[in-house]
């Protein structure tokens, strides 16, 4: 057995062993696919200022935007292997790597405002989902609004026969796709890096975005429609991996964990503000038909992917979507 004495002295190490990992200079490698100027952008910078700010420059984030480090297909791999330290993926790209469920919020016309997103994820519902990246060892930090998204192709897109025969890029999600084919387009998923100039070159033919991505990525130029269907919403969870995480020190984690949230409160505050601000430039800029469907019309639109909610509801079961049902109300 140790001797007291033995024991006061390693614990006097741990304590000087976490002293000096809490002094420790880190920083923390963060990447995402959009521009700086978009919701996730701004609210991400927001939150490596607050964090240098309040460790006096100790606790670094750097922020590579717009795919400059990782794209849509390799990031997650790169968490796994420590190459970068923070994501915040959208919520439609954690099906394809082992959460089907999170394409809960994928499904065409299931919120109608922002209110109702949020209590979902504020809910049983989106502690659950969070909880549930332990699965592969990743810690869901919070989620980040960017509203709902509209279609675009070079013709209005306003009912369902618009959609025959187009080739429309997707996310990785199997429920935009399973969206897409019910409105008789054809999916082509594609990395969001990559969909600019897949439009630009004709290799697909339209796509869905919230404002905020389809004009800071200026892909008005390579579209000649914009069409306000309002039928789905894109939102974000940021995630580190539990290494990283574990290998913080105590209150490293908390500084960043708190930074985190008020950034995440700031960035989910400006989301609805920022979308609207680049609808009405883009409504300035004249260089795009804005196309809003009537209520018959989105009523059609509703009805022809309904499909979409058995298809889901086999793969993950119906509890899940009771419990959006349960929560959004
Ligand atoms: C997309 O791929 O369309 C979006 O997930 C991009 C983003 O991060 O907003």
């Amino acid at each position: 057995p140790l001797s007291r004495r033995r024991c006061l002295q390693a614990l006097a190490l741990g304590g000087l062993a976490q002293r000096a990992r809490a002094q420790a200079r880190v920083t923390i490698r963060l990447s995402h696919v959009v521009a700086r100027q978009t919701p996730k952008g701004l609210a991400l910078e927001r939150f490596g200022e607050l964090v240098r700010a309040r460790s006096q420059g100790r606790i670094d984030v750097v922020v590579y935007p717009n795919s400059l480090l990782f794209g849509d297909a390799d990031e997650m791999q790169a968490l796994q292997l420590g190459a970068v330290d923070m994501l915040a993926p959208s919520l439609s790209k954690f099906g394809r790597i082992g959460f089907p469920e999170f394409e809960l919020f994928d499904l065409p016309f299931l919120f109608e405002t922002r209110e109702q997103v949020y209590r979902a994820m504020q809910g049983a519902l989106g502690q659950a989902l969070l909880a549930g990246l332990a699965r592969q060892r990743m810690v869901g930090l919070g989620y980040l609004d960017n509203g709902f998204k509209h279609m675009s192709a070079n013709r209005p897109l306003l009912a369902p026969h618009h959609f025959a025969g187009l080739r429309m890029r997707v996310q990785g999600s199997r429920v935009i796709a399973h969206q897409m084919r019910a409105l008789g387009a054809r999916p082509v998923v594609l990395d969001f890096g990559e969909t600019r100039r897949a439009l630009a070159m004709g290799v697909v033919d339209g796509t869905e975005n919230p404002i905020s991505n389809f004009w800071t990525q200026r892909m008005h130029e390579v579209q000649t429609h914009l069409s306000l269907t309002h039928h789905g919403y894109l939102g974000y969870a940021v995630v580190v991996h539990q290494r990283f995480w574990a290998n913080l020190a105590g209150p490293d984690r908390q500084l960043v964990a708190a930074a985190l949230e008020e950034a995440l409160a700031w960035g989910n505050a400006i989301a609805r503000s920022e979308n609207e601000q680049a609808l009405a430039t883009l409504r300035e800029s004249g260089g795009i038909h804005i196309h809003a469907p009537s209520a018959a019309q989105r009523q059609q639109l509703r009805a022809a992917t309904a499909a979409v909610y058995q298809g889901l509801e086999r793969r993950i079961g119906r509890q899940w979507l009771d419990q959006v049902q349960h929560d959004r109300s």
